[in-house]
């Protein structure tokens, strides 16, 4: 499969954007919330690019052909284990394609009063967009491509691959 960014291009961009998330809290901690699966890697790495105090914490959802249903019900499967009430949130994405799951996340999270709400994502496929929501930090802006790798996956296979990675449009199914 082609390699649409490396391992190292990755990296880079991740160290970046922990610089960003590190000036823009310098004094204060986060609490990084991943929404399972696809975000634990890119959790993983951000969180050890991001200089001032930071915990984790973890969302997953289920939500109904996301990609074919503009309604696009989704439902929370795992809770957050820590109150978040007063503190500094940032919810992480490995992609944000129709916005659908980080609109009903936002608002869910909003419940709980933090003292502020952001969204990181590594991928961001704006042409997709079915609901306006735009992410603070984005890694790789990219087209409607089917991808896989870095945490993302194809029928739960490819999450380990280090660098991300073009499916094949015609296994893909579109
Ligand atoms: C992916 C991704 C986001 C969501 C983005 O999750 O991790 O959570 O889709 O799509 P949206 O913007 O259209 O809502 P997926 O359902 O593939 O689960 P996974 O993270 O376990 O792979």
């Amino acid at each position: 499969m082609d390699i649409l960014f490396t391992q190292a291009e990755i990296a880079q961009r991740v160290r970046e954007i922990g610089e960003e998330i590190s000036r823009d809290y310098a004094g204060s901690s986060i609490v990084l919330i991943g929404v399972l699966k696809g975000a634990a890697i890119f959790l993983a790495d951000l969180s050890r690019t991001i200089t001032v105090d930071n915990t984790f914490d973890f969302v997953a959802v289920s939500s109904y052909g996301r990609a074919r249903v503009s309604s696009g019900a989704v439902k929370l499967i795992k809770d957050i284990d820590n109150p978040i009430e007063g503190k500094h949130v940032i919810l992480v994405e490995d992609i944000l394609d129709t916005g659908l799951t980080l609109s009903y996340l936002r608002g869910l999270m909003l419940q709980h009063k933090p003292a502020s709400l952001k969204i990181a994502t590594c991928l961001d496929k704006p042409e997709r967009r079915l609901v306006p929501i735009e992410a603070d930090y984005v890694a790789f802006k990219i087209p409607n491509r089917f991808v896989i790798g870095y945490g993302m996956d194809y029928a739960e296979i490819y999450r380990n691959v280090p660098d991300i990675r073009l499916f094949p449009e015609e296994l893909a199914g579109h």
